[in-house]
């Protein structure tokens, strides 16, 4: 191990340099895949812009009603057509969601830890595959926590995910947990993200951090990146800016846009940002435009 034998070369992320093996499939890393996975990914990243923008509101499936989210059949409706990917809990899809949407599904199949516990790192694989088909996922959300207590646990989780979904061909998305262990540095998440992607998860959610390009270059999936908490839209526009700026291939956000005073609005601004090659003024103009 070169590292620790402390002989160390300068690292080279090449962030200047397209993907290599892309072929003409528009999802990275995805090339090689078969028509099933090619069908789902295309029904997360649009072909046009390569990139996506996720829902994510499966924030219940450990923190229960948390503000904003109190009532999914009232706040779903009003952002449906606003976002290409809905992220949740099939407790959330089946009962707040009508099954005539035609946007991605992003379907949360690792549960097993709630606010009140003191390490969140503890989960299981709670969604058989033969359901998350039932529902029609694109894709199966596994949270990993490397680095923590739980980490191999999570990665087992992972991995039973990958190769159940394989069977049928359905992505499994990897989520990048952090936590009291795991400090939101390139150094981490290069090495979390990487991890999860050999380990087979053909999308990877984790944080926007310094030097987020080099993170994006050496992931060899399409990254997606979470919001974390509120932020002042405007900032919340220049993180997913920067994001894209920096190679991810979309925004998985979730409490930046439904607790924000104007959601449609927010995932709007974004969207403009994820497919239209806005910058991250152009879509705070935009969002203030239509919400003063
Ligand atoms: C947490 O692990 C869940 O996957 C959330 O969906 C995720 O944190 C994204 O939501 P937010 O943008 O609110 O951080």
């Amino acid at each position: 191990m070169a590292d620790l034998d402390g002989i160390k070369i300068e690292k080279n992320y090449y962030t200047d340099t397209a993907f290599a093996t892309g072929g003409d499939f528009h999802v990275k890393g995805a090339a090689n895949l078969d028509w099933g996975m090619k069908k789902h990914l295309t029904n997360i990243f649009s072909p046009k812009s390569g990139n996506t923008v996720m829902f994510a509101f499966d924030h219940g499936y450990f923190m229960g009603s948390v503000s904003g989210l109190e009532r999914l059949d009232i706040l779903i409706p009003r952002l449906i057509d606003h976002v290409d990917v809905l992220m949740a809990t099939r407790g959330a899809f089946r009962t707040c969601v009508k099954p005539d949407f035609r946007k991605g599904i992003a379907l949360r199949v690792s549960a097993g830890s709630s606010m009140i516990n003191d390490d969140l790192s503890h989960e299981i694989v709670s969604v058989d595959i033969e359901d998350a088909i039932r529902m029609n996922a694109d894709c199966l959300a596994v949270q990993t926590f490397i680095g923590a207590d739980g980490q191999l646990e999570s990665i087992d989780n992972l991995s039973k995910v990958i190769n159940a979904a394989a069977r049928y061909s359905i992505p499994t998305l990897g989520v990048i947990a952090v936590g009291k262990n795991m400090e939101r540095t390139d150094q981490y998440f290069k090495l979390a993200t990487r991890i999860v992607a050999e380990l087979g998860a053909h999308i990877v959610k984790t944080y926007y951090c310094d030097k987020f390009e080099e993170v994006a270059a050496a992931c060899p999936v399409p990254i997606v990146v979470a919001g974390g908490k509120k932020l002042p839209e405007k900032e919340a526009l220049e993180m997913a800016y920067r994001s894209i700026q920096g190679g991810a291939r979309g925004l998985d956000m979730g409490r930046n846009i439904f607790q924000s005073y104007h959601p449609a609005e927010m995932a709007d601004a974004i969207g403009k940002i994820v497919h239209e090659k806005f910058t991250d003024k152009e879509a705070w103009e935009y969002y203030s435009g239509r919400t003063r």
